[in-house]
Formats: structure tokens, sequence, C-alpha cells
């Protein structure tokens, strides 16, 4: 049982300018109040003595002497952390977000001419531009499977990407949930698809943490890249990577350091001097999940996204194009086709949703229409839905 009511009742909990309807959340996340308060206690305990903190306690990479620490902070929160997605701490490291975790990978492969790196069509467009500037580097070249959609077939999609593995393929990029479409992807089956292919997997799990329930070994992939800032409730940046065992050896940060050639954790756990709050901070987070409930939040989450989908389209007259077993924390619904179909007509109905409407959601192109991406948190519920409904269908074309 959650131990409190759901819903705007609990929006004190955050920051969040009650002015605002926030729906929102997934695009940059929203930390709690209470977890930024722990943040502020943690900065405050290194600027009593800054040098000790971060060159003693914090890694054993930074470590320049004196009684070192049983475990390092870093190894801690990594602990923390890592059993939540259950995961051992030695498989994981903090990095400052999805971005810089994907980035690692990618960077730290080897790729010849002729080389080929896989992604979808619904991969995140900076994680693509990764991708692109590793291949062109090398002479490789980026191969994208297009998915089925908005008729979404999560068979089809699976068939497609395991038809384009071919000997030059090196490596897989796939979301677990994919940024605009918001949709949930069959990622163990693409992982096992890719394993008798002999082709490894790099999992961006940017949305994932704190959306879905997560036991990250299990899906049999090679890396998983993930950010705790969007619904795990940390503070800002704090993403992770975590590696298969056989996966870290040459595995390396995109800031090469100290740590290099010392091991994945000592590595990637004193990349210079940086402000390690967010991720000591990370734990917090996760302990203010637990105290509403994991199992309680996901269900609030994914039963308030999807019957969101529901209302909305039936106001604009428009349709979800997916079924409810591929949404999970956010669902992405298509406006009257009168609001048009560009990047130019987003943009225009995002800014009119802002300034006149006071609501923030995330709205996009694609697939020759305009779609909002709305993202359900513990601190909406459908009234807030209620308003873009009506927002959007008062809106003139
Ligand atoms: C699917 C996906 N991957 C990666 C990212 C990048 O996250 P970050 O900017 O925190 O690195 C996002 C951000 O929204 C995303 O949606």
């Amino acid at each position: 049982m959650a131990v409190r009511a759901f819903g705007p009742a609990l929006k004190h909990e955050w920051c969040l300018d009650p002015r605002i309807t926030y729906l929102n959340h997934g695009t940059v996340g929203a930390p709690p109040r209470r977890v930024l308060t722990h943040q502020q206690a943690i900065r405050d305990e290194i600027e009593r003595q800054p040098a000790a903190f971060l060159l003693r306690g914090l890694s054993n990479a930074s470590f320049v002497g004196g009684s070192r620490p049983a475990v390092p902070r870093m190894r801690a929160a990594a602990a923390a952390v890592a059993a939540f997605l259950g995961a051992r701490g030695d498989d994981l490291v903090f990095v400052d977000n999805a971005s810089a975790g994907a980035n690692a990978v990618l960077r730290s492969l080897t790729f010849a001419p002729g080389d080929e790196i896989v992604l979808t069509s619904h991969g995140y467009g900076a994680i693509l531009q990764a991708a692109r500037f590793v291949a062109r580097r090398a002479g490789a070249v980026v191969r994208l499977v297009e998915v089925p959609y908005p008729a979404f077939d999560a068979g089809r999609l699976v068939e497609a990407l395991t038809a384009q593995l071919g000997p030059r393929t090196r490596l897989v990029v796939v979301d677990h949930v994919t940024a605009e479409s918001a949709l949930v992807l069959p990622v163990a089956e693409i992982a096992r698809r890719c394993r008798d292919a002999g082709v490894p997997v790099l999992v961006d799990g940017a949305h994932v943490p704190g959306a879905l329930a997560l036991d990250i070994p299990s899906l049999g992939v090679d890396w998983y890249a993930a950010n705790l800032h969007k619904w795990a409730f940390s503070p800002r940046s704090a993403g992770v990577l975590w590696a298969a065992p056989d996966r870290q050896a040459d595995l390396h940060p995109p800031v090469i350091s100290w740590g290099l050639d010392q091991g994945f954790t000592e590595e990637f756990d004193w990349v210079g001097t940086r402000d390690p709050s967010p991720w000591l901070a990370a734990p917090a987070g996760l302990e203010f999940l637990e105290e509403l409930g994991f199992a309680q939040v996901r269900a609030w989450n994914h039963d308030l996204a999807w019957r969101a989908g529901q209302l909305l389209a039936d106001r604009w007259g428009t349709a979800v194009p997916v079924p409810e077993s591929v949404i999970g924390t956010m669902v992405t619904v298509p406006v009257p086709a009168r609001l048009g179909t560009t990047p130019a007509d987003a943009a225009r109905l995002r800014d009119r949703l802002l300034v006149e409407h006071g609501i923030e959601v995330q709205v996009h192109a694609a697939a020759g229409a305009v779609w909002t991406r709305v993202s359900a948190q513990v601190y909406c519920d459908l009234s807030d839905v209620a308003r873009l409904a009506d927002a959007v269908a008062d809106a003139d074309a």
C-alpha cells in the first residue's frame, strides 16, 4: 500500500511551480525536495573538508593517502543503486547521464571501415549522433532499422532488426523505452537474437530506472546505460552504466583520467574533479520511491498514462496507436490534424500550451502528425490531463 494519496496533493514534495501543469517529468526529470535537501547535506559535508572528501573517501583512483575507507563513497552508492536494478555494485558505474554512458561504450569500441552499427529509427537523436561520430571516424556505417509505427508491432521490429544483422555488424544500440513514441521495446528478445548472431547490444534505458521494474542482468545485454534523474528521483546529473563482466576490460569513460587501466570501477569513479553529490544522493531518491511504494508508483503512473491517452484521444478525435502493453509511464497521442504536421507546428503548439495555459508537455512532429507525449507521475492526476485536453481542443489551427 502506498503510504499516502497520490495526485496533486503530493506536489508539495517537489519544488515544481504549483501554477504549472507539469506533464513532462520524463524530459529532464524532477527531483523531490527531500532528495535535494539530502544532496545539499552531502555538499555541506564536502565543503567542510573538500580535499579529504574528494581525495580520501570518495574513490580508490583519487586516493592520496591516510586511512583508506573500507568502501569508498562512490562504491557504497553504486552498490545501493545496483541492488535496485538487480545488479552487482561491481558491474555498475556512475556517469553524468545516459548520453555519457552510451558514449563510453561507443567510443571504447574499435570499428573498422565497413563495420556496421545498427540502431532503430526511434533511437534518441543524441545517441544517434554519437554513433555517427564514431562511425565516420572509422569509415564504419550506421544502419537504421525502421520501427513499424504508428501501427507498432514488436514482432515485426524484432524480425526487421534480426534481418539487419550481418557479418559486418559490430554493435546494436536499442532503446528500452523510446523517447518520443514512448514505446517499451522487447530488449530481452532483441538481445537473444543478437547473441545468436554474435553481436553485442548496448541498451539505452534513459527512461527506465524508476519507471519499470528492472533486473538488468536478466535481459542478456552487454551494456545498459540509463538515467536516475528522470524516474528514479535522483538529483541531476545522475546516470549509470552497467556492463556485463566480460565487457568491462576495454570499457573507458568518455573522459580519460587517473584511473586508466586500473579496472572498470576505479576508472569511472574518478574522471577528474567533479561534484559527486548527485550520485551520492541517488540512494535517497530510491528510498523515497520505496517509501511511496515502488510497485504502487509504477502502477499509478502506468494507469494514469494509459487513461490519459484514452481521455486525450477521445477528446481530440484521434487514437493512441499502440496497446496498453507497450506503454510504461508515458503515452504519446496525436493532436487534431488541423494543428499541423511539421516541427514548426509542434513548436508553436508547445509554446502556446506553456505561455497561454501554463501546461508543460512534450510536443513533437512525427509520421505526418503532431503528437503530445504525456508523462505520468505521482504528483499528477487526470485533472491535469483534462486541462491539456481542453487547451488543445480549444486551440485554433
Ligand atoms: C531514450 C533517451 N535516451 C537518451 C536520452 C538522453 O538523456 P540525457 O540527456 O540525460 O543523457 C534521453 C533523454 O530524454 C532519452 O529519452
